[in-house]
């Protein structure tokens, strides 16, 4: 019998600036529109893939437990990547976050890079970076800005395939001398999935349309802020791109209202702080949670600020930090 093949990599969850919302192809998981992330330094997944031949069946466990419904994504990942690269050992997979399960945080993206760069590592595939990035938006879109270390530009693409859908550095983590501020304003998972809130939005937004035709404009303006090292401008962008997202999520049918009133509570409080003249702009995904942006300098003040919020659980400080990487291979 064939010596088990196994790697383990490290890949850390990305906050869009501007974001993506909205597929030109359901099947491959292509994006209707380019999208900018910053990765980072914390939020991170750990995962250790192990192609065995002694095994009958795959085997997922996500932060100690096996739930069939988020082990599904995995499991389809991982024929895709057997069909992709004519593997046939079944694989056992043991993913663990090193933020708190259920924090009702996204892990997608942290989670399918580093899975398939364990993949590729542990098989010996040998995939380029952009081969990888192409392979990890195919288990979440997100996915494949968390290969690129601070800046990233995640292109649309043009290809029928998708092989040029992929991201590409924009500027290192020490670009801008950014914090990230992540604001847990509950526990619990989110109501509808990215993936379906897409489709409902595309399917009945009559601001979908006009979603997109903004997104691309923000994504000329935030790559030039980013190059020119503008803070305040990359915060004001960010934050304008996030609210016409979140109303093109309420004008869905059903409304997509990602919100409790403890995001609309940070909301004021940011705008707040900026009343006073501290630089903030928050940022919010298909969650809850929001995440402020802020200048390295005043991200202990903010910080406090925020958790004083009411309905403010826990408040995470991050930095742009490396994308996913290898930290084991071999059997
Ligand atoms: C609002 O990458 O989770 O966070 O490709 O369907 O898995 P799928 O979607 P996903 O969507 C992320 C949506 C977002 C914005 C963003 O991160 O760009």
């Amino acid at each position: 019998m064939s010596t088990p093949r196994q790697a383990t990599a490290v890949a850390a969850s990305n906050i869009a600036l501007v974001k993506y919302w909205g597929k030109r192809d359901l099947e491959l998981n292509l994006p209707a529109t380019g999208s900018i992330s910053v990765t980072l330094d914390k939020l991170i997944s750990r995962t250790t893939v192990t192609f065995d031949a002694g095994l009958d069946g795959d085997k997922v466990l996500l932060n100690g437990e096996q739930d069939p419904t988020k082990a599904a994504r995995v499991l389809r990942f991982l024929d895709l990547v057997r069909r992709t690269y004519g593997v046939q050992e079944r694989a056992r997979i043991v993913s663990v976050n090193d933020f708190p399960t259920g924090a009702g945080l996204a892990s997608s993206a942290s989670g399918f890079a580093a899975l398939a760069l364990a993949c590729d590592a542990a098989l010996g595939l040998g995939l380029s970076r952009d081969e990888l990035s192409v392979l990890a938006r195919r288990g979440s879109g997100s996915a494949a800005r968390s290969f690129i270390a601070g800046f990233a530009e995640m292109h649309a693409g043009d290809e029928a395939d998708g092989t040029d859908a992929h991201a590409i550095d924009l500027a290192p983590p020490t670009q801008l001398p950014l914090r990230v501020l992540v604001a847990i304003t509950t526990r619990s998972e989110k109501a509808i999935g990215s993936t379906e809130g897409m489709r409902l939005t595309e399917a009945t937004s009559p601001f979908y349309g006009a979603w997109l035709d903004a997104t691309r404009a923000d994504l000329d303006r935030m790559r030039a802020a980013i190059k020119n090292s503008d803070l305040e401008l990359v915060g004001t962008i960010a934050e304008g791109n996030c609210l016409r997202m979140h109303g093109t999520m309420l004008s869905t049918e059903p409304a997509l209202l990602y919100w409790n009133a403890a995001t609309v509570a940070l909301m004021h409080a940011v705008r707040a702080l900026r009343a006073e003249g501290l630089g903030a702009w928050f940022t919010i995904d298909a969650g809850p949670q929001v995440k402020v942006l802020c200048d390295a300098h005043d991200a202990a003040a903010i910080q406090a600020r925020l958790a004083e919020v009411p309905g403010v659980e826990a408040v995470i400080s991050a930095a742009p930090g490396p994308g996913a990487h290898v930290i084991e291979a071999g059997a």
